[in-house]
């Protein structure tokens, strides 16, 4: 439900502004008859890596599909435990566990909801095979103690940079960081395309690979099959329309940029805690995520006047019932736990107008 014209993400009206270069790029697509990989695929992967200042960028299906895939290349399975976050969307721990492996979870930094890298080391054992730390809404992970603890026990890191292409951790874009990153270009993202897609990148030739090799069935030449892989290849469609906006995506960063500054001006001196922004990272506000004492009651109200919100992620995952063999209570988490009580999403998008902004600051604030 939402009040008219205000809506949590709105896409259309993005589009509309860039219709002309995205029909043209669908249209060429479709006139070529190359529907899967070909040349849109190499271009885009070729812009992304530049973005990003990675050696390689390797585009795949879904966001999703860039961590398990990543997982694969680094060749973890049953037996195996890999380091997260319990406060994050699922799929960092759904490709664990369909792995065969077992998430082990680290509390989170009350500020940046953030994986807290001074829990990490405790949580590290001989069956580590990876640290998956998320840039969560946009906000970068403190990446040098991180590192350094990594680095000491010679761990890999894959970043979730789902929600995180362009933020960056000390002038540097995440995602490039760690020895692997998965990005998902899931419509609603900064970056978004217009159905399911996702990219790994990485600086290192072997792990860039297998990935290529992983993502086409484990192989290098047609029927012949050196590994266990998936079909997860992007688009051609998907790789020309991302290619058009990924030419916007600095210039829509900084208008998420601008309304998250008016966001916070607006809520100056309202009983709630406006989002974080540490002073090593360049937040692309993929979520404007206030905390809320009261957030149920805010919620409810906010629903009464339908002004469109979101809770991500109302429960954690060492809680969810899928999740609950990793065998981590209620109590287990309880910095994550109370974010999970507290959090609130406002709308956010490159179209919000300060008018709209103003009507749902007001809203909220009427119904602290
Ligand atoms: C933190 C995080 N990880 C992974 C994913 C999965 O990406 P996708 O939806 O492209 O599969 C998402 C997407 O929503 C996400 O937010």
């Amino acid at each position: 439900m939402s009040t008219p014209n205000i809506q949590m993400v709105d896409l259309t009206t993005q589009y509309k502004k860039i219709k002309p270069e995205i029909d043209e790029a669908i249209h060429r697509v479709l006139d070529s008859g190359h529907y899967i990989l070909g040349k849109e695929v190499g271009e885009f992967e070729a812009a992304a890596a530049k973005y990003l200042g990675t050696k390689h960028a390797i585009g795949c299906a879904s966001g999703t599909d860039a961590l398990q895939v990543a997982m694969m290349a680094l060749n973890i399975g049953p037996g195996d435990e890999v380091v997260t976050t319990p406060f994050t969307f699922v799929a960092t721990t759904e490709t664990i566990v369909l792995l065969g492996a077992k998430p082990v979870y680290v509390d989170i930094d009350p500020l940046t909801f953030n994986i807290d890298p001074g829990a990490l080391e405790a949580a590290i054992s001989p069956r580590t095979k990876a640290i998956m730390p998320v840039h969560l809404y946009g906000h970068a992970v403190d990446m040098d103690p991180l590192m350094a603890v990594a680095r000491k026990h010679g761990i890999p890191v894959i970043e979730d940079t789902a929600q995180a292409m362009g933020s960056e951790y000390k002038g540097k874009k995440v995602g490039g960081i760690g020895e692997l990153g998965c990005i998902s270009f899931y419509p609603s993202k900064n970056l978004g395309a217009f159905g399911d897609a996702g990219m790994v990148v990485t600086n290192d030739d072997t792990l860039a690979d297998k990935v290529r090799t992983i993502i086409m069935h484990g192989s290098r030449k047609r029927y012949h099959h050196e590994s266990i892989g998936v079909n997860s290849r992007l688009d051609t469609l998907q790789a020309a329309i991302l290619n058009v906006k990924l030419k916007y995506l600095e210039q829509w960063h900084e208008a998420r940029r601008t309304a998250a500054r008016f966001y916070n001006e607006l809520f100056k001196g309202a009983n709630l805690t406006t989002p974080f922004e540490a002073p090593y990272t360049r937040h692309i506000y993929h979520q404007y995520t206030v905390r809320l004492g009261n957030r149920d009651k805010v919620d409810a109200l906010l629903n009464e006047k339908k002004i469109p919100h979101a809770v991500f992620y109302p429960i954690p995952l060492h809680l969810q019932e899928a999740y609950s063999s990793v065998g981590k209570p209620k109590g287990s988490f309880p910095v994550t736990e109370r974010a999970a009580a507290e959090v609130l999403s406002l709308p956010m998008h490159t179209e919000l107008t300060q008018e709209q902004q103003r009507t749902i600051a007001s809203a909220v604030v009427e119904s602290l």
